[in-house]
């Protein structure tokens, strides 16, 4: 069950380009803080994005820790621009608020298709806990309930079975293989697409206990 920060503006009807802030967004679950991208957050944030077991199936990193501060620094900037576009977050431990993990809803097409690319990654120490299930559930109330977008899509590696699973898990469509459409350090690779549409979405959480 998510939890909106009294920051977070109410997008429902407006979608991404309304008149409501969403510079601040703050999501609880039962045992996660999903919060915004702060500059002292960088060595934990490069604690994952350095690690290639944590990118092997992404087509950035294994960042340097120029890469990871570059990194914070633009999403800091996406937090004020109007529309806000690209949606990235950490994710920490509750109460410790220890950084496990980001996770992103990214703009594609055009502004009125109100359709993002989901995304996250999480330190291996932590995988197979369910963080990342309850990460992504959370996400997907946030991007439909208050940040009025109609489809949210996942791009997952065919190799990459923790990432397929996850999205399965939450009930997400596959809708397809894509050939060769990602390079991934000089690589060509595959990507199966997941997607939900708030309509979907929303049924589905109604009917869940
Ligand atoms: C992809 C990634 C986020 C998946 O993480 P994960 O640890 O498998 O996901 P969860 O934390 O939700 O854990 C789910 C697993 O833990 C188990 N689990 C244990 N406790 C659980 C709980 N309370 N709730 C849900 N699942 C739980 C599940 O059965 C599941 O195992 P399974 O995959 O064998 O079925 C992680 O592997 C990662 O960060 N990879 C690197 C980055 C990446 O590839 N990102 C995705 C790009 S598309």
């Amino acid at each position: 069950m998510v939890k909106r920060g009294p920051e977070a503006g109410d997008m429902s009807s407006a979608g991404l380009s309304g008149p409501t802030s969403l510079a601040a967004v703050s999501l609880h679950t039962a045992r996660l803080h999903i919060r915004e991208l702060e500059p002292l957050d960088w060595p934990a944030v490069h604690r994952y994005a350095a690690d290639p077991r944590v990118v092997e199936y992404l087509w950035w990193g294994p960042n340097s820790e120029a890469d990871t501060r570059a990194f914070i620094e633009k999403a800091r900037a996406e937090r004020i621009r109007s529309p806000r576009l690209d949606f990235d977050f950490a994710v920490t431990t509750q109460p410790s608020e220890a950084v496990i993990g980001g996770c992103s809803l990214h703009a594609r097409g055009r502004a009125e298709y109100r359709t993002c690319e989901i995304g996250y990654c999480f330190v291996p120490e932590t995988w197979r806990h369910g963080y990342a299930t309850e990460t992504v559930a959370a996400l997907l109330d946030f991007a439909f309930a208050t940040a009025g977008l109609h489809r949210v899509f996942g791009l997952v590696d065919p190799d990459n079975g923790a990432s397929a699973r996850l999205l399965e898990r939450l009930g997400l469509r596959r809708e397809g293989h894509m050939r060769r459409d990602t390079l991934i350090r000089g690589a060509w690779r595959d990507s199966l697409i997941y997607a939900t549409l708030a309509e979907e979405w929303t049924g589905r959480r109604a009917t869940r206990p």
